[in-house]
């Protein structure tokens, strides 16, 4: 056995971290939030948000994790009696569910098999007959089936209903997909740090458009930290309503501005390329996708060898070459694996991670050609890029 192994993340959230980040993360030692120092930091880490959420819209932080965000946009929408609308096609789309029993909201559900997309057309259907409902909600990205859900279509549908809102979880669809938020009418559009941001975790953000902030003003379920309308009055002055997590904005600034240079679509065309070239690399081994259609660019969920339980793969990368990929979840868990590349991931990566895959499965028992996934993926990158 080597007697070095690295540790590396190819799960879908956290992600590996960008160094120029970390570094500025690192360094920013006592910093105070209520300075014109940080005041400049926020206010422009807000303006490099909506380069990369492509708006003119208000873009908000939070200190939080993804689904303080989730919580926040149904309590700063809806009021009591009034009813949402969820499209759910995996364990991320449920949780909307959760969220709306905590607050005594009625949930409609247009429920998709795992591995399948929501069927927009049966949501649409929904809207038109059997509505009013405040707001709709969906994933851009279902990171558990790793499944990306046509969120344009339900914009334009939702675009009819003035008194409704489209409510997006771009968790993992951010920086991975395109998403128009202003031509597609993606009211609140909400992101993490730790996915393709190249950050740790701990910051979630949101966009809201204007349609959103009228709605907003009318709804009546309590809120206290998740308040939009306050930290809108805030952040327009770079200020945050309570203690800022200074440090990870510090480093938000920085990879936004790495995001910058790069340009945020070329962010989203290497994860469609890694994301094409693991497609390829899976089925060359023989294995099969999980995603029925539209795979997503975040992450690859890729089916257990028949008889062979999908932790004993997690395990065998994880203590054979430190490399950390994701089981499935729920009633997927043993059944799938997913591993990611939304962000910080190159093409390197993915070659050296099929080439670990390869040996686990061989040291597992299943029949592998050594070299022809990181062929499969090679041809990928040579057809893209000469
Ligand atoms: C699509 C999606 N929604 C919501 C979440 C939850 O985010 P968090 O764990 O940051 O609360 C995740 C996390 O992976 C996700 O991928």
């Amino acid at each position: 056995m080597p007697g070095i192994i690295k540790e590396r993340l190819f799960t879908p959230g956290p992600t590996p971290l960008l160094m120029e980040a970390q570094a500025r993360t690192l360094t920013a030692a006592n910093v105070h939030h209520r300075t014109e120092a940080f005041r400049k930091i926020m206010s422009e880490t807000l303006s490099l948000l909506k380069y990369y959420y492509d708006t003119p819209n208000d873009v908000l932080i939070f200190a939080s994790s993804g689904t303080g965000a989730m919580e926040g946009s149904v309590s700063n929408l809806l009021s009591p009696g009034e009813r949402m609308l969820v499209g759910t096609a995996g364990k991320f789309g449920e949780r909307w569910f959760g969220i709306a029993e905590a607050y005594g909201i009625e949930a409609v559900k247009v429920e998709s098999p795992y591995g399948r997309p929501v069927n927009i057309e049966a949501m649409k259907q929904k809207l038109a007959s059997e509505g009013p409902y405040r707001a709709v909600f969906i994933q851009a990205t279902e990171t558990s089936t790793a499944v990306m859900n046509d969120v344009r279509a339900l914009g334009e549908a939702v675009k009819n209903y003035p008194e409704t809102a489209l409510v997006v979880d771009g968790i993992t669809g951010l920086g991975t997909s395109d998403l128009r938020v202003n031509e597609w009418g993606l009211d609140i559009l909400i992101g993490g740090s730790q996915k393709a941001v190249m950050i740790p975790p701990g910051l979630a953000f949101v966009s809201v458009s204007e349609k959103a902030w009228g709605l907003i003003a009318k709804s009546r379920l309590p809120h206290f930290y998740f308040d939009f309308s306050k930290e809108r009055k805030n952040q327009a002055k770079g200020e945050t309503a309570y203690t800022p997590a200074t440090t990870l904005v510090i480093g938000l600034h920085a990879a936004l501005e790495y995001i910058r240079k790069i340009g945020r679509e070329n962010l989203i065309a290497n994860a469609a390329l890694l994301a094409e070239a693991a497609r390829a690399a899976a089925q060359a081994l023989g294995l099969k996708l999980f995603a029925e259609s539209s795979p997503a660019n975040a992450a690859t969920a890729v089916c257990a060898p028949a008889g062979m339980d999908s932790g004993a793969i997690v395990k065998e990368l994880r203590t054979r070459f430190g490399a950390v990929i994701a089981n499935g979840q729920g009633s997927m868990k043993g059944q799938i694996f997913r591993l990611a590349h939304l962000g910080y991931y190159d093409m390197p990566d993915l070659f050296a991670f099929f080439a670990a895959l390869e040996v686990s499965l061989l040291k597992l028992g299943h029949k592998v050609e050594l070299g022809s996934s990181v062929r499969a993926a090679q041809d990928v990158y040579l057809r893209h890029a000469g």
